[in-house]
């Protein structure tokens, strides 16, 4: 399937016939490839009559070397295809010292947040690990998604100059659509050496509709009217990260609490918020030292933490 699809990577029309010729099969073959072509990689193949086939988009592929300049000492691994860059950087603990950096251009089991699928076109997104070693106790990664949603919104304005908002605990949106996505997860024993994974999906230049997600999605394409250089993106994410991560061994969340504040998209809505089975109804007055959520609940400030929180508009079904 990989040829077909480097076959088709510039973006040009192809017919049938010259795919079968390259590839050695039928016409017919090719048609059932491209079928697979884009189940496989969630890419979009046209076929247009007269002309041939050719992707939606054509590709572009990371480079290491641009990507490797934003942190030269780092181990970089940059894979086409596997199943999470999550589970890969797991793997990769055992035979490899952290912190490294984890990349592909496409995930065959992207995971989000509660069990969700993340969807991971091939090229079209950035889907990132970085393994940090917890080597301060577990308070160094009290806050950290929402510091990481802060890094998110950082890089996306660098780079597009769009203004991106954070909805609480790490969900990044622009218009109120999401855009990026984090999921964190610790590895290895609390009390003795772990790693924090902190896996960070991007929309970068995904344009089309795709019905595995369900909620309203955004990538900064679309916002951006133009195609946006994916390993710029990571260059600048990961730049991003690397100084916020200073700070949060440093100073702790705290530290960048008041710039979370300032892309908090829903500060002063009123809310529910769903904790295991029950659900709490309120109004959002901030966040706190931990990467808390506080609520105004029957004119009461309470505050909320956990990883398995959601939290949604009164009223609304988005996530
Ligand atoms: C969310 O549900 O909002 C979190 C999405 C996290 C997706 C990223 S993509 C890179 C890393 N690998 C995964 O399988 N998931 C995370």
């Amino acid at each position: 399937m990989r040829d077909l699809l480097m076959l088709l990577a510039d973006g040009g029309f192809y017919s049938g016939s010259d795919l079968g010729r390259q590839l050695g099969v039928s016409r017919a073959a090719i048609w059932k490839r491209v079928q697979r072509v884009a189940d496989e990689y969630g890419v979009t193949v046209q076929s247009v009559p007269g002309k041939g086939y050719r992707l939606s988009q054509p590709l572009q592929l990371l480079n290491k070397d641009i990507i490797q300049q934003a942190l030269p000492s780092l181990p970089i691994f940059i894979y086409e295809s596997i199943a999470s860059t999550n589970d890969q950087a797991k793997q990769l603990l055992s035979s490899h010292n952290a912190p490294m950096v984890v990349l592909a251009e496409h995930q065959s089991q992207g995971r989000g947040r509660r069990g969700r699928e993340w969807v991971s076109p091939f090229a079209q997104n950035l889907y990132l690990s970085f393994v940090w070693p917890v080597t301060e106790g577990l308070n160094q990664i009290d806050g950290l998604s929402l510091l990481v949603g802060v890094v998110v919104a950082k890089a996306i304005k660098r780079l597009s100059g769009v203004d991106a908002q954070l909805k609480w605990p790490n969900d990044v949106l622009i218009g109120g659509r999401k855009v990026a996505g984090i999921l964190l997860e610790l590895v290895g024993d609390p009390v003795e050496l772990c790693h924090v994974v902190i896996g960070i999906g991007v929309n970068l230049n995904m344009v089309d509709l795709f019905n595995g997600i369900d909620q309203e999605w955004t990538s900064l394409s679309k916002e951006m009217g133009s195609v946006v250089n994916r390993e710029l993106f990571a260059k600048t994410i990961l730049e991003e990260l690397a100084c916020y991560l200073d700070k949060q061994k440093k100073y702790g969340f705290s530290s960048v609490r008041s710039e979370w504040d300032e892309l908090h998209a829903w500060k002063g809505e009123s809310v529910s918020l769903h904790v295991g089975n029950q659900i709490v109804i309120g109004r959002v007055v901030g966040i706190a030292d931990k990467g808390e959520i506080c609520l105004l609940v029957d004119g009461e400030e309470r505050k909320y933490l956990g990883g398995e929180l959601s939290l949604r508009l009164h009223n609304d079904s988005r996530n």
